[in-house]
């Protein structure tokens, strides 16, 4: 059949690895797939940045808006980020155009996903987002299709990367915060504005979203208690491997009498959890629940390859038309959120 065509906006770690792909593989793709899937459209900041990729054949777009809507495009592919502005109406325009879309922006979904979701399911097209939630691990797609009938009890994990690598380094070496951070941000690990990493708040925007799939609830990043690493010093990391822990920022989400619970903070774990050794830029999601006593997923979660492999599963389910409906219809009516103290 004739190719698919992905309309990308954003052409940053993401979107240059995810268009290398395609280009370097596209004998798999046709042998996997069946169809020859390629970049036929991008909108970018800047058409001359060196970005390591060739986009010589592009159509280019100044608006992702106009991108985002083109007759020239089978799917959109959004990794602009922010949670408001262009990114949110260029999803919106796609989606009003029954076009599907895959994106990365786990702000911007832990915001308006709910919406969004109903938006896809209006104009009977499709909304994915395995790349927002830890990086390479398909934790999106086994929450939505591999829990059965089964009650999640607790959810919880290592979700943001740059930290982890920052907490990682600052334990193994005598090294400052600062410098692990400017090294995150080299190594394509930290967002944009690397605030969001390390005070908590890229944590909370994946625990949002992982606890909405996970208890059925509308996503509720607003009732959760956040702290981020800032506060934590190499004085800290000693005492804590002294009395035998290692200090990881965790998000959590669990089952109270009072409702769900979600936070954000950093946390002793015993060297001998499995969590524990989860190091450097590495994720981890654990779930413990009434069928399964206690599921980890773990791999990479930040990173150009790693990413882009997500939004490349998310492009195949998308055009093949396997997706399971996006999120959007709260089941679990009994579940209020705890108030975030
Ligand atoms: N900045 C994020 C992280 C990227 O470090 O985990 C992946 O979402």
């Amino acid at each position: 059949g004739a190719p698919i065509r992905i309309g990308v906006a954003g052409v940053g770690t993401v979107g240059a690895a995810l268009v290398n792909m395609l280009q370097d593989q596209q004998d798999d793709v046709q042998k996997r797939f069946g169809r020859d899937i390629e970049v036929t459209a991008v909108c970018a900041r800047s058409r001359s940045k060196d970005r390591g990729v060739d986009l010589s054949a592009v159509e280019w777009f100044d608006d992702p808006v106009q991108l985002a809507k083109s007759d020239s495009i089978d799917l959109y592919v959004e990794l602009m980020g922010g949670e408001d502005g262009p990114a949110l109406a260029s999803i919106r325009a796609a989606l009003e155009a029954g076009i599907p879309v895959v994106t990365a922006n786990k702000a911007l979904i832990a915001k308006h996903g709910v919406e969004i979701a109903r938006l896809a399911e209006k104009y009977q097209t499709s909304f994915s987002f395995e790349a927002a939630v830890a990086g390479g691990i398909p934790v999106i797609k086994t929450l939505r299709e591999g829990l059965g009938l089964a009650r999640v009890q607790r959810v919880y994990g290592i979700m943001n990367g740059t930290c982890n690598y920052i907490l990682t380094r600052m334990s193994n070496e005598d090294i400052s915060f600062a410098a692990c951070l400017k090294d995150a941000q080299e190594l394509g690990y930290a967002e944009a504005d690397p605030t969001f990493d390390i005070e908590g708040f890229d944590t909370a925007h994946k625990l949002a979203i992982v606890t909405s799939l996970c208890f059925g609830t509308e996503i509720a990043a607003d009732e959760m208690f956040v702290e981020g690493i800032t506060r934590i010093d190499q004085a800290d990391i000693k005492v804590a491997d002294d009395l035998g822990f290692n200090i990881k920022l965790l998000g959590v989400a669990q089952r109270t009498p009072d409702g769900i619970e979600q936070r954000v903070h950093p946390t002793l774990i015993p060297k001998t959890s499995t969590i524990a050794g989860i190091d450097g830029v590495l994720n981890a999601v654990a779930l413990e629940t009434n069928h399964v006593q206690e599921l980890l997923m773990a791999g990479p979660g930040a990173g150009g390859d790693a990413t882009a492999a997500s939004v490349l599963a998310d492009i195949f389910d998308s055009a093949r038309g396997t997706l399971v409906p996006p999120l959007g219809m709260p089941v679990d009516e009994l579940a209020p959120y705890k108030k975030a103290r």
